[in-house]
Order: structure tokens, then C-alpha cells, then sequence
């Protein structure tokens, strides 16, 4: 798919809405950087998403807790540049909305005026609540995420599904609601059980986007390194690979480097 004229329009919150009533679903995938940015957004991919996920697949971490607010800035301008009809989303990194509602405004503040992007995300529903209202209050649109929350890896203690117990998926349906009621403009669902997503979905007017939710939300996210096949050693259930370019770049890169050796590359043609 290419964007011109009316798919050219940048997409909002209030293009979202309209798409969750008329039942189109929305596409979104994660890109952190500016080429990456380029051909999300020239794919058509209605929202991308400067993921914390970053921590993990661009800096080498083992969780998204290390990422700091400032390379978070540093890769969402990059992809900014790169956008020009998607939405683009910024996490908020891990410590700078938890527990003090000023400080997360400061923090908000800071990736809007830098960064040039057009809405935040942050993980968590009552315990966030306050860091949310007070971020909205500006007029900064945020995005919600329940369910596995990546930050609070050390609180789960695993990966596996979320909100399988009563007691848990009371809670999530709980959060969505207030996180609707607070202004949100969509939520994130991770890893949960596609009846508890379907239901959250059906209760609330703003967009739900799952990740390991099931088809019976109003649209999917992935990380484009996994959906990509850059990554080969994180397979869950619901992740579809639709290419394995780390076959494709291995094979590039090891053919260039035995040109290299063997005094193939460059030719007669390849140089002045
Ligand atoms: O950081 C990220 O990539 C995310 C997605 C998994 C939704 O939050």
C-alpha cells in the first residue's frame, strides 16, 4: 500500500475514534529509528510506536527498565522525521510517571517539546491515575497499557499471560474503564486472554490495540523486529513473523565479507 491523497491526512485521536465506530481496524507496529520510521509510515501503518521495547532490542538490555528518558527523546526525534501521515506514540520510560504526578508532567513535557511526537503511552491503571490526569491536563494525549506491563517485570516475575485469575482480570477491566474515564485516547492490551480483550473492547468508546489479545479488539501492535524476524529467540504464541531478515541479512553480510577477502568487491566498476 502506498499514502497519497486522503490517506495522506496525518492520523489523530479523533481519526481513531472514527475507526474503532465504523470498525476499521488499526494497524500499529513499534520503529525506532528514522529509516525504520520511513517505511512503517510509507507502509501505511496507521500508529507507530517509539517502544520502551527499545531497551531490549536496540540497546542489548535484558528488560525496558534501564531505557532513560533521554535516549527515549533521542530515538523518538529520529522517527518523527520519518513520519509523516502515522500518528506517532512515545513511551514513557520506566521511573518518570510512577509516584509523583509533577514530575511525570515534567517528563511529558520535555518528550512533547523535543521530540515532536504526538502522544505518549504509559503502563499501569489506578497506581498511574494521578501521573495520567495531570498529563492530560496539558492537553497531552496518552495511550493506556494493561495487562503484561513489561516495566513491572520484577513485580510478575514472568512473561507468561496476564489477568488469568478472577481477581486480576476484575482489575484490568477496572483500570481500562477508569483510564477511559480520565481521557485516555486508546489502550494497549498485552498478553491476556482474547475473551477478557473482547469484553474490555465491547465496554469501552476508545480504541483497544492488543498485543497477544486476540483478534476481537479494534487493532494489533507488534515490534517490528520480531514481526521482521531480526529477532529469532522470542517466539510467543501470538507473534507472526512475516519475513526472517535475519536470514536475509546474514546472507549479505557474509557474502560482502568474503568479496572483501577474496579482492571481489569492490570491481573495476565500483570505483574512480
Ligand atoms: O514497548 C513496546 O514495544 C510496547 C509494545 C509491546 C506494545 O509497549
Amino acid at each position: 500500500m502506498s499514502i497519497h491523497g486522503e490517506n495522506l491526512r496525518k492520523v489523530t485521536t479523533q481519526r481513531l475514534l472514527e475507526m474503532k465506530r465504523r470498525g476499521e481496524k488499526i494497524s500499529m507496529l513499534t520503529a525506532y529509528d528514522f529509516t525504520m520510521g520511513t517505511i512503517v509510515d510509507n507502509a501505511g501503518v496507521d500508529i507507530i510506536l517509539v517502544g520502551d521495547s527499545a531497551s531490549n532490542v536496540m540497546c542489548g538490555n535484558v528488560t525496558t527498565l534501564p531505557i532513560t528518558l533521554d535516549q527515549m527523546i533521542f530515538l523518538a526525534k529520529s522517527v518523527v522525521r520519518g513520519a509523516k501521515r502515522a500518528m506517532v506514540v512515545v513511551d514513557m520510560p520506566f521511573g518518570t510517571y510512577q509516584g509523583n504526578s509533577r514530575e511525570a508532567l515534567a517528563s511529558a513535557i520535555r518528550i512533547m517539546k523535543e521530540t515532536h511526537g504526538d502522544c505518549l503511552k504509559v503502563e499501569g491503571g489506578e497506581e498511574v491515575l494521578e501521573s495520567v490526569k495531570r498529563i492530560l491536563s496539558a492537553g497531552i494525549p496518552v495511550m493506556g497499557h494493561l495487562g503484561l506491563m513489561p516495566q513491572s517485570i520484577n513485580k510478575f516475575g514472568s512473561y507468561s499471560v496476564r489477568a488469568q485469575e478472577q481477581s486480576e482480570a476484575d482489575k484490568l477491566v477496572k483500570d481500562a474503564h477508569l483510564l477511559e474515564e480520565a481521557g485516555c485516547f486508546a489502550i494497549v492490551l498485552e498478553k491476556i486472554p482474547a475473551k477478557l480483550a473482547k469484553q474490555v473492547a465491547s465496554e469501552l468508546t476508545i480504541p483497544v490495540i492488543g498485543i497477544g489479545a486476540g483478534g476481537d479488539v479494534d487493532g494489533q501492535v507488534l515490534v517490528i523486529h520480531d514481526m521482521l524476524g531480526l529477532t529469532q529467540d522470542f517466539s510467543p504464541r501470538f507473534l507472526r513473523r512475516y519475513a526472517n531478515l535475519q536470514e536475509i541479512m546474514n546472507d549479505a553480510i557474509s557474502h560482502y565479507v568474503s568479496d572483501v577477502k577474496t579482492g571481489n568487491f569492490p570491481n573495476d566498476k565500483e570505483q574512480y
